[in-house]
């Protein structure tokens, strides 16, 4: 369908791009140190906001940290980190789905061979993991929370205001990675944001340029393919 003021070209040009912009998005976690202006990440959640909710509730609050801010929760949060004395978040149930855990598996696979990261070694797994903490250098550290009164369907909201964010961000040259591993740590991040009692962490997220010398921005995660998931009707 084409929408008022695009022309036939624009029609045929626009799902292209959309779709290259969409088809470009991966996670990055290693980033070059180029800043990323306050008035861009505005952009970005200016379009994010955007994003459909149910009943336009917009459960999502964002901290945006660079510089002194980003550093000092960078050090708390790898501090927590390297102590291990808080208990293992949740994300997933003890037993994933058959075909969930195979693809977990062959992330793991992907991610630490890109690394050249013995898997059997956990004390450099573990420093990995602790990358998470320094936004893997990215200049801009994002840390999304909701309300915690609020069920699934608000958390689905959240992933799509996520999603968008990071397309935006693609749209701009920046790269992104949605990070669950913050959440392990919310009470360091309670603290030093001062989130209101009734608020809990969603995920994080890196902002910024890609390093394209880094074998682990090439993972190329595949997908199954959309016979695999989808059941057309009626056709
Ligand atoms: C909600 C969510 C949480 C994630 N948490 C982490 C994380 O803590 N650390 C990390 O390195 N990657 C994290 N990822 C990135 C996934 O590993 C990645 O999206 C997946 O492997 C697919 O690869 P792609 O994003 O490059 O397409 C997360 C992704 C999502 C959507």
């Amino acid at each position: 369908m084409q929408h008022a003021g695009m022309t036939n070209a624009d029609s045929i040009a626009v799902p292209a791009i959309v779709d290259a912009v969409i088809r470009s998005r991966r996670s990055v976690r290693a980033f070059l140190p180029t800043a990323v202006p306050r008035a861009v990440v505005e952009e970005l959640l200016d379009v994010a906001r955007t994003a459909p909710s149910n009943s336009n509730t917009q459960p999502w609050f964002v901290h945006v940290l660079a510089g002194e801010p980003r550093r000092r929760l960078c050090e708390a949060l790898l501090r927590s980190h390297e102590a291990d004395a808080l208990p293992p978040s949740t994300h997933f149930p003890a037993e994933l789905p058959a075909d969930c855990a195979s693809r977990q598996a062959e992330f793991g696979v992907r991610y630490y061979a890109a690394l050249g990261i013995d898997r059997a070694d956990a004390a450099a797994r573990g420093r990995q993991s602790g990358r998470n903490f320094a936004f893997f250098d990215a200049p801009v550290g994002l840390i999304f929370t909701i309300d915690r009164s609020l069920t699934r369907h608000s958390w689905a909201d959240f992933g799509m205001f996520v999603q968008t964010l990071m397309i935006a961000a693609r749209a701009r040259g920046l790269d992104t990675c949605p990070q669950v591993s913050f959440v392990r740590h919310e009470p360091v991040i309670a603290q030093l944001l001062q989130l209101p009692p009734g608020r809990t962490v969603v995920c994080g997220m890196s902002l910024g340029y890609a390093d394209p010398d880094a074998a682990v921005n090439e993972l190329g995660m595949p997908r199954a393919a959309v016979g695999e998931f989808t059941v057309f009707r009626g056709f």
